[in-house]
C-alpha cells in the first residue's frame, strides 16, 4: 500500500486508460500524482473520484506537444507538491493505419508531435526538478510497435522505436545523477485506442477483437493495469538499480 509514499509523480495523459490506471495504482500506492492531459472533464471527474478516497491528485490541462504547457504544468505541480521525483511519458495518439506510400506528411507530423516531441519535452521539463531532488524515474511507455513490425501504422512505429531509443540514451546520460529511465512495451491493452483502432479497420468490431487477443498467446488482451503494475515497480526504489531496461508486457506477442 505504501509503495510510492513520499513520491510525487506527473503522469502525462492519465485522463483514461493506461495513463488512468497509472494514476489510480500510483495513488493507492501513496504518491501525490500531477494528472497532465488535454480531456479536461475526464480528468475532472478522476480527480474528484480518486479524492474521495483519500488520494492526492491534482489535474492540469497540457498538451504534450506544446513545449509550454509542458514546462509550466510540470513547474507548477511541482511546486504544489514541494518536489518532483517521477515521469510517466504515457500520453500517445495511434495516428493513422496506412501503408507508408499513403501516409501525408501532416499525417506523420502529427503522430511524432504527441508521441516523441512529447517526450522530449516532458522530460527535459522535469528534468531540473529531479537535478534538485537529486534523483528520479522516468518511464516511457513506448509499444510492441517499438521492437517489431506490424504492418499497420508506420509513423506510430517509428515514434515508439524512437522512445525506445531516447530511453537508453537518456538512462546513460543521466545515471551518475541517479535518475533513472526505462520503457514499457505493451501488447494490445483494451483501451479507447486499440477500440477506436479496430472499430476505424475492421467492419466486426467483436470478431477483430476475439482476432487480436488471440494473437496473445497468453490468449487475452492486455488491461491497463497490467502495465500500471510495472509503471508502480519502476517509480519505487524497488527498482533502484534498473536503468535503461526494456519491460515487454505482451502476453507472450513478441516471443515468438
Ligand atoms: N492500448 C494499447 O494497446 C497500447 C499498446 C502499446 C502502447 N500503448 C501506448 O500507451 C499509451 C496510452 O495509450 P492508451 O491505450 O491508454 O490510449 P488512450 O487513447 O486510451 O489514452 C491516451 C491518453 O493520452 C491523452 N493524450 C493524447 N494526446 C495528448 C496530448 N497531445 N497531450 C496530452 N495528452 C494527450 C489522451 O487524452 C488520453 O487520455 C500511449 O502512448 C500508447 O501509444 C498502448
Amino acid at each position: 500500500m505504501h509503495r510510492l509514499r513520499n513520491k510525487v509523480v506527473a503522469v502525462t495523459g492519465g485522463a483514461q486508460g493506461i495513463g488512468r490506471a497509472c494514476v489510480e495504482r500510483a495513488t493507492e500506492e501513496g504518491a501525490a500524482v500531477a494528472v497532465l492531459d488535454i480531456l479536461d472533464q475526464e480528468g475532472a471527474a478522476l480527480i474528484a473520484d480518486l479524492r474521495a478516497k483519500g488520494r492526492t491528485v491534482e489535474y492540469w490541462h497540457c498538451d504534450v506537444a506544446h513545449e509550454a504547457d509542458l514546462r509550466s504544468a510540470l513547474d507548477a505541480a511541482a511546486k504544489r507538491f514541494g518536489a518532483l521525483h517521477g515521469l510517466v511519458n504515457n500520453a500517445g495518439i495511434a495516428g493513422i493505419s496506412r501503408p507508408t506510400h499513403e501516409v501525408t506528411e501532416a499525417q506523420w507530423d502529427a503522430v511524432q508531435s504527441v508521441n516523441v516531441k512529447g517526450v522530449f519535452f516532458a522530460t527535459k521539463h522535469a528534468l531540473p526538478h529531479f537535478f534538485q531532488a537529486k534523483g528520479g524515474s522516468v518511464v516511457n511507455i513506448s509499444s510492441i510497435a517499438g521492437l517489431v513490425g506490424l504492418a499497420s501504422v508506420p509513423p506510430y512505429h517509428a515514434a515508439k522505436g524512437a522512445v525506445r531509443l531516447m530511453t537508453k540514451n537518456d538512462a546513460i546520460q543521466y545515471a551518475s545523477k541517479q535518475i533513472r529511465f526505462n520503457s514499457i512495451h505493451p501488447g494490445y491493452i483494451w483501451t479507447a485506442m486499440v477500440e477506436n483502432h479496430l472499430k476505424a479497420n475492421s467492419p466486426n468490431l467483436e470478431a477483430a477483437k476475439a482476432a487480436v487477443a488471440a494473437s496473445h498467446p497468453l490468449g487475452r488482451l492486455g488491461a491497463p493495469d497490467d502495465i500500471a503494475w510495472c509503471v508502480v515497480y519502476l517509480l519505487s526504489d524497488e527498482s533502484a538499480f534498473v536503468t535503461g531496461a526494456e519491460f515487454v508486457i505482451d502476453g507472450g506477442y513478441t516471443a515468438r
